[in-house]
């Protein structure tokens, strides 16, 4: 690889800081953005000749600004929030990390993850009417409005742009098994794959001649099956307010219950019906009575 220099905006977890592993181990030269500078300190120690940490925040014009230096040729966009609320978190670094590009007045590129769910194309009937519409709402909304910006902003400019489109992203190593399809497609897969994937695609889309030319969009999928298996409930908790969170909860509880009771009510009369002679309350009866017995 050359010996570039990469500007990086959410490089201090999830797929950003697995692309700012890979982009240490193949010693290209990072700035970095970081809210909190003190999450990449174990790393500035052992790669200081190759990173720069820049404090800052993405929603900051003059922040991104300083990040993306003269020196700079490229930048990844990982940006996202962490919690189900109205943002601009991405839009806004999209904005402000394209009006520091043009500054530069060079050729550069530009590649920037967003999500799978952005696409019309349906994954199933939940995920798109209930997961899509209400619980990661807000999400889709700046991370759609983040692409329209990217493709306004870089028309008729030096900046060229891939953005990276993954399904559900989980923490495990990587298979390097990714494959994508391009535009409106989707390809058919598992749904399931793991940021250090993404994160290695992203690379890729600076490196590998393949992916780096013209203006992309990769929709990520693998036909992978992960051992790793996704909580959803695990998920809803981490991505949207507690009492939310509580009253779904208790709402999918409640359900659960009711069809459970008109399950059991259901069953009742279907047996009133064929055997009336059958009298179930003996049977249980007399089943207890055995059982307890039999542990005497
Ligand atoms: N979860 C999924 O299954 C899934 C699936 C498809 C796509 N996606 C999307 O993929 C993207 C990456 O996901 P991820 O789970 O890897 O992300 P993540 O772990 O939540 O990391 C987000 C990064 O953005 C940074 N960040 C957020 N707001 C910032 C701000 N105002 N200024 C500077 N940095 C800021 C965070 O920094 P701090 O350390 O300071 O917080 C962090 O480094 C997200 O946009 C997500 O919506 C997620």
């Amino acid at each position: 690889m050359d010996q570039k220099e990469i500007a990086l905006l959410g490089g201090t977890q999830g797929i950003g800081r697995q692309c700012l592993l890979l982009m240490l181990i193949k010693g290209l030269k990072v700035r970095v953005l970081a809210r909190n500078p003190s999450m990449l300190s174990s790393l500035n120690e052992k790669y200081s000749h190759l990173l720069t940490i820049v404090k800052g925040d993405a929603t900051r014009e003059e922040d991104v600004a300083k990040l993306i230096a003269p020196s700079v040729d490229h930048v990844l966009c990982a940006l996202g929030a962490r919690l189900n609320e109205p943002t601009t978190i991405i839009e806004s670094g999209v904005n402000n990390a394209l009006k520091a590009m043009k500054k530069l007045d060079k050729e550069m590129r530009f590649v920037m993850v967003t999500s799978n769910g952005v696409l019309e194309a349906g994954v199933n009937w939940f995920y798109d009417n209930i997961m899509k519409k209400h619980l990661l709402n807000h999400f889709y909304d700046d991370m759609t409005r983040a692409e329209k910006a990217l493709k306004q902003l870089t028309e008729n400019s030096k900046i060229s742009y891939a953005i990276v489109r993954p399904p559900q992203l989980i923490d495990a190593p990587a298979t390097l098994e990714l494959i994508h399809g391009e535009g409106e497609y989707y390809p058919h897969g598992t749904h399931l794959v793991t940021r250090e994937d993404v994160g290695a695609f992203m690379i890729e889309c600076l490196f590998n001649e393949n992916l780096t030319k013209g203006n992309r969009e990769f929709n990520l999928n693998t036909t992978k099956v992960l051992e790793t298996k996704i909580d959803n409930m695990q998920t809803l908790k981490s991505i949207m307010p507690y009492p939310k969170y509580l009253m779904i909860r208790l709402f999918i509880f409640s359900v659960m219950t009711g069809i459970g009771s008109l399950s059991a009510f259901a069953l009742y009369k279907i047996k009133s019906l064929l055997f009336p002679s059958i009298d179930i309350s003996k049977i249980i009866s007399s089943w207890l009575i055995k059982s307890l017995e039999s542990n005497k």
